[in-house]
């Protein structure tokens, strides 16, 4: 057993892993582009309140999960890791005054995100999110563009079937009275209800239809539903979103049921699970609109929808599913020498093809050239660049390590031959 492990719930990324996270990050970042995104960053760290308010008191993530620093004596001042970020896009609107800007005002982050959750195969307490917001417009089209856009991330990343859960929460409008229902259902079986919900009951009974104690089950089943408490003009929001994701041949499954588990959504909500594995807490991702939080962090009121992918658990699920992972590009070339010691020759002809924007492994041991290129070959290089007698008319041979095959080059057409013979074997 090591003496220094990494924290519960972390994982370090080996390259392996890093890699395949690369290449979502790169589909995300192109779909960004490509659907009028721009990506920009905010701190890992925010204002307690910034959560506080904005994802809300009552709510687990805040509740339970917040990773709080310890405030420092010289400041006052609370912070928190970020748990995801939303409240902190929001934040960073607000202050730079982006309100300004054409609506709607479209950001991208992909970064870490942190909760103080129980560890276990695809929740950690830092994963990583992409995070997709369209603040400044009430939709309910950009509702089915932003729909559309995460479910293509999945296609793109080579997930199987990933199937969109589709509900609408209502607003202040009509929220309230549905709650009140829901309240009364529950509370005429508050001795039958686990500690937790009893309180939950009282300070977040929205959270009670996502409750996955066995107890909940039936009570859940028999709950109101508050698609048939939306108001008019909740309803006409939700039909409308509904006929664009058909319109569009996006398919979706109503789930009345969808609630989310941070408080300023409104209307709109969603969550991307794989077919089958919806119940098991295992979102992909999620989102809908927040159209009070842009406000409620001191800004005007805005509009506003997005959702946040859940990296780890989709490459996860791209692993288990027999999709594309990212696999290491060996060097282009080992640059070998006849010579074992002459190591500076090796060095400066490596250095000068870098130089050009090649990939190269210079040999850096003392070993027989045949143990070179042996380990050249293993390591699947295409080409090993051997320094000898004749570098000091200014050539070097180049061999094939594919084909066998070997012949004489000059030194200063190396790394052209080389860059040629790398396209022309990228391309066939
Ligand atoms: P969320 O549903 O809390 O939404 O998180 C989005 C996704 O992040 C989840 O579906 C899941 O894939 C991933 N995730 C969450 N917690 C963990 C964890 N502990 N370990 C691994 N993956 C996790 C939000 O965060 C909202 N900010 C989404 C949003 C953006 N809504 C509007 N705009």
């Amino acid at each position: 057993m090591p003496t220094y492990r990494a924290p519960r719930g972390t994982r370090d990324l080996l390259p392996e892993t890093k890699a395949g996270f690369g290449r979502l990050e790169g589909i995300a970042r192109s779909l960004a582009a490509r659907y009028g995104y721009r990506e920009m960053e905010i701190p890992l760290f925010e204002q307690t309140a910034v959560f506080e308010r904005g994802i809300g008191e009552a709510t687990d993530v805040v509740e339970k999960e917040l990773f709080r620093i310890a405030p420092r004596t010289e400041d006052s001042e609370s912070w928190a890791l970020r748990p995801e970020a939303t409240a902190g896009i929001v934040r960073a609107y607000v202050q730079h005054g982006m309100q300004t800007l054409p609506p709607p005002v479209k950001l991208t982050v992909v970064g870490p995100m942190f909760r103080y959750d129980r560890p276990q195969a695809g929740r950690y307490r830092q994963f990583w999110q992409w995070d997709v917001e369209a603040i400044g417009d009430a939709g309910p089209a950009v509702d089915a563009e932003v729909i559309d856009l995460g479910r293509r991330f999945y296609i793109e990343a080579g997930v199987a079937d990933v199937q969109v859960l589709l509900n609408s929460i209502g607003d202040s409008a009509c929220r309230p009275a549905y709650l009140e229902r829901l309240k009364a259902h529950f509370g005429a079986h508050a001795d039958e209800l686990p500690a937790l919900e009893r309180r939950r009951l009282e300070t977040n009974p929205l959270r009670l239809l996502d409750s996955k104690d066995p107890v909940m089950a039936d009570l859940i089943a028999g709950a109101p539903l508050i698609t048939d408490f939306l108001c008019e003009p909740c309803r006409a929001h939700f039909d409308s979103v509904k006929a664009h994701l058909e319109a569009m041949g996006v398919p979706y499954r109503l789930q009345p049921t969808l609630v989310r588990g941070l408080d300023y959504y409104a209307r709109t909500a969603f969550e991307f699970y794989r077919s089958g594995a919806e119940g098991q807490q295992q979102a992909l991702g999620g989102g809908g609109r927040y159209d009070g939080l842009v406000e409620l962090l001191g800004g005007r009121p805005t509009a506003a929808i997005g959702f946040a992918l859940g990296l780890d658990r989709v490459l996860l699920a791209v692993e288990e599913t027999g999709g594309p992972v990212a696999v290491a590009e060996p060097p282009l070339a080992v640059v070998a020498g006849a010579d074992p010691a002459d190591t500076v020759s090796r060095l400066r002809v490596a250095a000068s093809l870098r130089a050009e924007g090649l990939a190269v492994r210079a040999e850096l041991g003392q070993r027989k050239l045949a143990r070179q290129l042996e380990s050249a070959s293993k390591e699947h290089a295409h080409f090993a660049v051997i320094l000898g007698d004749e570098l000091a008319e200014g050539q070097v041979q180049l061999k094939d390590l594919e084909a066998g095959t070997q012949r004489l080059v000059p030194l200063v057409d190396l790394a052209r031959e080389l860059a040629r013979a790398a396209k022309s074997h990228h391309h066939g």
